[in-house]
């Protein structure tokens, strides 16, 4: 073996015996082995240097010195490492800032149901969930919609492909949170306070139209509860939403559930009411509201001599760009997953 190769050899052996060493005994007891000023391996290697021919001589001694000084590096190391762990200290700089984790937020979709909840619960409406998929019956009939009228068209549905179970009828993906109030009327007597928030579905895609988007939905079903109960719940909405400068209105149209129905506006919170590019003519519109129909209450085994009744139903998703300052061209960069769009809000 060359003088070279023994070098080499010899850091391979350190290298692997140092890995082993866990208390200052063994350490110092390997300081010896390689560097002890009598007998340490590395110690004789350099003592014999002076014997190597005067051409390889440099080549050799540098490799050595180089591998005592690593040899010394390791040693200190580990002899810092071990004392530390016999202080029961830990070997680590906690003064040295960590990696910060990236912080997330609830979607805006999440945010905004949680600020109308919050809206409706302090006038006493509590938060209902029903189903997605649901009865042909709820979403329409039972809402004045027999089978074959006309009025059904309007929601774009989309049917499951399977058939239709008894007097429910087929199944559908719900196209609108109205398929809750006769299932409200069917858990609970009057009087009802309900904000039924769900997921809805349409065939419908567009810069304005999602094929999945949420509706909130109230409805209040009492005795001797009028139109002026609707302006004012609407009214309350709409400052607490959009802001106290903000007024509602109501439009006359047609919905089958309701007699007589509305169409809800909300003054533009960019021109004041006074007109502009955004809302034509000062009035943004925000859905449909009315007085529920006697043909619904019956459906819901209410009595519509007794009581009377306010419904409205509104998009989560249009209420949320309508609100002062927000000017999205494009609802369906709400679904797009897009964190540089999302990390805005
Ligand atoms: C209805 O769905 C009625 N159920 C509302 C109602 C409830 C009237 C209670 C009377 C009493 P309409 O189809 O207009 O109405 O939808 C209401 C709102 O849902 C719209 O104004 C809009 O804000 C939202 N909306 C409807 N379709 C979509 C869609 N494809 N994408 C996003 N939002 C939608």
């Amino acid at each position: 073996m060359t003088m070279k190769e023994k070098i080499q050899q010899l850091k391979v052996q350190f290298d692997q015996e140092i890995s082993k060493i866990l208390d200052p005994t063994a350490l110092a007891g390997l300081e010896i082995k390689y560097l002890g000023r009598k007998a340490g391996q590395l110690t004789k290697i350099l003592r014999s240097l002076k014997d190597i021919p005067e051409k390889e001589r440099r080549e050799i001694g540098q490799l050595a010195n180089s591998v005592k000084q690593e040899i010394e590096s390791k040693l200190k190391a580990v002899r810092k490492s071990i004392s530390g762990r016999a202080r029961n200290e830990e070997w680590l700089d906690v003064t040295l800032p960590g990696e910060p984790m990236p912080e997330g937020h609830l979607h805006l979709v999440t945010q905004a149901i949680g600020e109308i909840v919050e809206i409706f619960e302090a006038i006493g409406f509590s938060r209902r969930r029903y189903p997605e998929v649901e009865w042909d019956y709820y979403a329409f009939e039972s809402l004045n919609m027999p089978p074959e009228h006309p009025a059904r068209d309007e929601w774009e549905t989309f049917f499951i492909d399977s058939k239709p179970v008894g007097p429910k009828g087929q199944r559908v993906l719900t196209p609108h949170t109205s398929s809750g109030q006769v299932r409200e009327m069917e858990r609970k007597k009057p009087p009802i306070r309900m904000m039924n928030i769900s997921k809805c579905y349409r065939r419908q895609i567009d810069v304005s139209h999602l094929p999945m988007f949420h509706q909130f939905e109230g409805l209040l079903i009492d005795k001797n509860v009028t139109i002026a109960h609707l302006k004012g719940t609407l009214d309350y909405f709409v400052k607490q939403f959009f802001g106290p400068a903000r007024k509602a209105r109501i439009r006359p149209s047609h919905f089958q559930f309701t007699e007589p129905s509305f169409e809800v506006d909300v003054s533009c919170g960019l021109c004041n009411g006074r007109g502009c590019k955004m809302c034509k003519g000062g009035w943004l519109e925000l859905g449909g509201a009315g007085m529920v129909h006697p043909n619904v209450l019956k459906a819901g085994k209410v009595d519509p001599k007794k009581y009377s009744g306010l419904a409205f139903g509104w998009g989560v998703e249009r209420s949320y760009l309508m609100k002062a300052g927000l000017s999205i061209p494009d609802i369906r960069l709400l679904y797009g997953n897009d964190l540089r769009f999302l990390n805005q809000f």
